[in-house]
């Protein structure tokens, strides 16, 4: 039977570092109330002009290289994003131009943090159904350049980062078994930035107006997120026919440490099989689980035959999880 397995990995962090004493310094917050609220430590920010194409670009590429895959051979580039360089082309179709990759296809996925999840699913039924054999699959956001850092229950929470898989088709029993998707359009106001698309322009009247700011109901979010994240878990678990003790990893999407820390306890798994990386790199939204997913694999977390698991929750609301053959 055909799986699309993961065959590269690879990750990308701009370079500047803003520590939680930095936010101190630009918005009325603490070191302490962060960490202890969230589990953040500090973030990465993209610099002026750099796009979420700079960032997947190098992580893309990384990808690549790990998986000994050309990117000539590549078939399609699916890049999930909240934050794409432009309203339209796709940013996929400039990171393809980037790679080199001529005979891609590529075209781009919003489904905030659970972006990645949603790319994902998407390469493994172009690759089980016969009709493309290799797929990248790039998870990045420049947000930061576009917070409002004085809003502070938004803006100590995000930061910029990319990572990015490539899936090969592989008849080897190894690779992605099962995975899940939902989502809840009623629940759209709980996360949103209402400013930037068709239906509430950026006007000259706006432009530093609460419409361009990001919209968050934390304490709802928090509710739902952590019984989104179970159930996700559970469906996707079913779907392949294992159970959570079969479970050697935990990649959840990096939101926030007591929203990991609430699912992995209502799935009843130990620490040290839940990947966190939040403390260093914060919410980076569609790239958050390939950068762990990426992080994980580089630290040997994850070897030839593990069962990793994958699970997000985002705005949308969007939730989804993954189930892997290592
Ligand atoms: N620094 C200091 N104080 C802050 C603060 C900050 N950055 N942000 C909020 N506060 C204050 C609030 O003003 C409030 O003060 P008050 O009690 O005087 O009114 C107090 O801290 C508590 O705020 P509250 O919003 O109730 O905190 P919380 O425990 O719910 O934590 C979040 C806030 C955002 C950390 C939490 O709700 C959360 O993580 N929610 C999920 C968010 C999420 O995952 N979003 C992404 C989805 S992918």
């Amino acid at each position: 039977m055909l799986h699309a397995r993961i065959t590269g990995t690879g990750g990308f962090l701009p370079e500047t570092v803003y520590t939680n004493a930095h936010l101190e310094t630009m918005v009325d917050t603490t070191d302490e109330w962060i960490r202890k609220r969230t589990g953040i430590g500090q973030r990465h920010v993209a610099g002026p002009g750099e796009g979420a194409s700079d960032l997947a670009i190098p992580a893309a590429e990384e990808a690549l290289g790990n998986a000994g895959v050309a990117p000539a051979d590549v078939d399609l580039i699916i890049c999930c994003t909240t934050t794409p360089d432009y309203l339209f082309p796709a940013t996929a179709c400039i990171i393809q131009d980037a790679l080199g990759a001529r005979k891609a296809a590529a075209y781009d996925v919003n489904a905030a943090c659970s972006g990645f999840l949603y790319g994902l699913t998407s390469a493994n039924a172009f690759i089980v159904s016969g009709m493309y054999r290799t797929v990248l699959v790039t998870g990045t956001e420049s947000a930061t350049n576009r917070l409002n850092w004085q809003k502070r229950d938004t803006s100590v929470l995000f930061g910029d980062g990319a990572g990015a898989v490539v899936l090969e088709a592989d008849d080897s029993g190894r690779g992605i078994l099962s995975t899940y998707l939902g989502a809840d359009g009623s629940g759209a106001d709980l996360l949103i930035r209402p400013a930037g698309g068709s239906k509430v322009l950026i006007t000259k009247d706006n432009l530093d107006g609460p419409e361009c700011d990001v919209h968050m109901k934390g304490a709802e979010l928090f509710k739902r997120a952590a019984v989104l994240f179970e159930e996700a878990a559970q469906k996707a678990l079913e779907r392949a026919g294992l159970s959570l003790e079969d479970v050697d990893l935990f990649v959840p999407h990096q939101a926030n440490a007591r929203i990991i820390g609430a699912a992995a306890k209502r799935l009843g798994l130990p620490e040290d099989k839940v990947m966190l990386n939040i403390e260093r790199v914060a919410n980076t939204t569609a790239a958050s689980i390939p950068l762990a997913l990426h992080e994980a694999v580089s630290e040997g977390r994850i070897r030839e035959g593990n069962t990793v698991l994958l699970a997000s929750f985002g705005s949308g609301l969007t939730w989804g999880a993954a189930v892997i053959r290592w």
